[in-house]
């Protein structure tokens, strides 16, 4: 099978698959775009409008992000976006540990068949996915390192429609993407080759992750 039949046959799994969130939402919504690109946005779970057309990030926040991507010359197309929790949560809350849980085998799945070199975490919970003992408010716009791919957490781009401030934060840790893209194509091996990339272990290990080698890239 080709990537894109296998990404598809992802997608087709979490449309079907039965959750304790799915009952309460219109849609499952899988992750969307580019599945050739370097580069994966992850967010928390779908949003109203998200749950009503079935794709990520097409709503407010959504609009915000496109900003952001055109601001450092990047359009939907150029990434995949995808999210921890394919259901929405009822009115927007929080998904519990238990509903990340039971949308874990996705999120893990999309990422070792898109290998993606660079993996922007958008906001907590995609960052505590992989870091579960880092705060967003201190480590955002902080690359890390961690076998052969690049954290970027960042702050999740519909903070800023309740604190407008962050604007600031977010468009400073968006201008980092660009360089930070080219120094981990030119740096990490290319999956399948000599120094073959190891599947992802953070999503079986992610409470072991915090202690592995991570570093800063400056
Ligand atoms: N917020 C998210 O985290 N994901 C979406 O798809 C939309 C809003």
């Amino acid at each position: 099978m080709t990537k894109q039949e296998l990404l598809t046959q992802i997608s087709n799994d979490i449309r079907e698959h039965t959750c304790s969130l799915r009952a309460g939402c219109t849609q499952a919504v899988p992750g969307d775009g580019n599945p050739d690109s370097d580069i994966v946005f992850i967010g928390e779970g779908p949003g109203k409008v998200e749950d009503e057309v079935g794709k990520p990030f097409v709503g407010p926040a959504g609009r915000v992000l496109d900003g952001l991507l055109a601001g450092i010359g990047l359009q939907r197309s150029d990434i995949y976006i995808t999210n921890v929790v394919k259901c929405r949560p009822p009115a927007n809350r929080d998904p519990s540990p238990s509903e990340v849980a039971e949308h874990a085998e996705f999120l893990k799945r999309e990422l070792e068949l898109l290998k993606p070199k660079l993996i922007v975490l958008l906001g907590r919970h995609a960052l505590h996915w992989f870091l579960p003992n880092d705060q967003i408010g201190q480590v955002h716009g902080h690359a890390k390192r961690q076998g052969d791919q690049v954290f970027f957490p960042i702050y999740h781009p519909a903070a800023v429609l309740h604190n407008p401030p962050l604007m600031n934060d977010l468009q400073n840790d968006f201008a980092k993407i660009p360089a930070l893209l080219k120094k981990t194509v030119e740096l990490l091996p290319e999956p399948g080759g000599s120094q073959s990339r190891r599947p992802l272990a953070a999503a079986e290990t992610n409470t072991n992750i915090a202690q592995t080698n991570l570093f800063e890239i400056k």
